[in-house]
């Protein structure tokens, strides 16, 4: 019987992309190049399972394109609002995701940014270079204490919870959350953590601002210019959820007329492209989308689709099915 043809986008970590060769007839990318509108509507003509990344955009006038073998896209991330979820259903595509994997990672990038922030780590590091540090001073590149101070979460998901358990655990901070939805009392007794009823008194009472809803149309610009006001002039917004969920300008025009102290970044609107405005600011950290980025993180992401992918074709239930 002849192999399922199998699409990967985007470079694979090396164990997976080995395993996929074993098991399917795959086209891997070994340029790493992005792939087109045009080669994905090639690749749904083509291929049984397409597997995008979270970098590839799939909107519907991609997977509406006419004559398509394609059944599955196991998508090679959590995230999936780069895919129209309404079109893939309307297509009868099956979406997977890596749900669960990326949890310890992301938070730890998230703590990074906040203490990059909060310690201004970033730009001390850009002063080393640049060959202008003079010797350690009384008043030197002060900064924002971390220790005691209070997190408060947007969203209080899986990774927002293990942010704050490290936070909580590890730096002493008192947690606050918001979430539409009752949390676990299990976890929040284990966080002594207090519930907000708004995403304003998240905001106004918090130290540092971390976000974890999902990106899309009903979270877009959540983080505004009229949000951005209620913060403390001292405080941190930390992202490392999707770009779209806070509005660039506006987070731009709050630091630099100090309106708050810092942000640490993971994702942006539009990314790779980023706001020039960020660029020459020296109050907030810049990180290339890396949440996820450990060898053991992406493989075992890796082998979420793998997993997927078997369960598809072997016609058993699908461990992780978005639609
Ligand atoms: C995801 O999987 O959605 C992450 O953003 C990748 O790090």
């Amino acid at each position: 019987m002849n192999k399922p043809k199998v699409l990967i986008s985007r470079r694979w970590p090396a164990s997976v992309e080995a395993k996929l060769q074993q098991l399917y007839d795959v086209t891997l990318n070994h340029d790493d190049q992005p792939l087109s509108a045009d080669q994905f509507r090639l690749a749904l003509q083509n291929y049984d399972a397409v597997c995008p990344s979270v970098c590839d955009s799939l909107p519907a006038d991609v997977l509406n394109v006419a004559n398509k073998r394609c059944q599955i896209l196991g998508n090679f991330g959590v995230g999936f609002n780069h895919i129209d979820i309404k079109a893939a259903q309307a297509n009868k595509l099956i979406v997977t995701n890596t749900p669960g994997v990326l949890t310890e990672s992301t938070a730890d990038i998230a703590m990074t940014l906040l203490l990059m922030s909060a310690r201004r780590g970033a730009e001390g590091d850009r002063l080393v270079r640049a060959g202008q540090w003079q010797g350690w001073c009384p008043t030197h590149m002060m900064s924002s204490d971390v220790t005691g101070t209070t997190l408060g979460l947007i969203g209080f998901g899986r990774i927002a919870q293990a942010m704050a358990r490290k936070a909580h655990h590890g730096f002493g901070m008192k947690i606050l959350y918001f979430k539409p939805t009752p949390a676990d009392p299990a976890v929040v007794a284990d966080l002594q953590a207090e519930a907000c009823s708004s995403i304003e008194d998240v905001l106004s009472r918090s130290d540092f601002v971390s976000l974890h809803c999902p990106g899309g149309q009903a979270t877009r610009h959540l983080i505004n210019a009229e949000r951005l006001s209620l913060m403390k002039t001292s405080a941190h917004l930390i992202n490392t959820a999707r770009g779209d969920v806070v509005d660039s300008q506006a987070l731009i025009h709050a630091l630099r007329n100090q309106q708050i102290t810092g942000a640490g970044l993971d994702v942006y609107e539009g990314e790779p492209n980023i706001d020039p405005g960020f660029l020459d600011l020296e109050n907030v950290s810049l990180l290339p989308h890396l949440g996820s980025a450990t060898i053991k993180t992406r493989t075992a992401m890796g082998d979420k689709v793998l997993a997927n992918l078997e369960a598809f074709f072997s016609g058993k239930p699908l461990p992780d099915r978005v639609v």
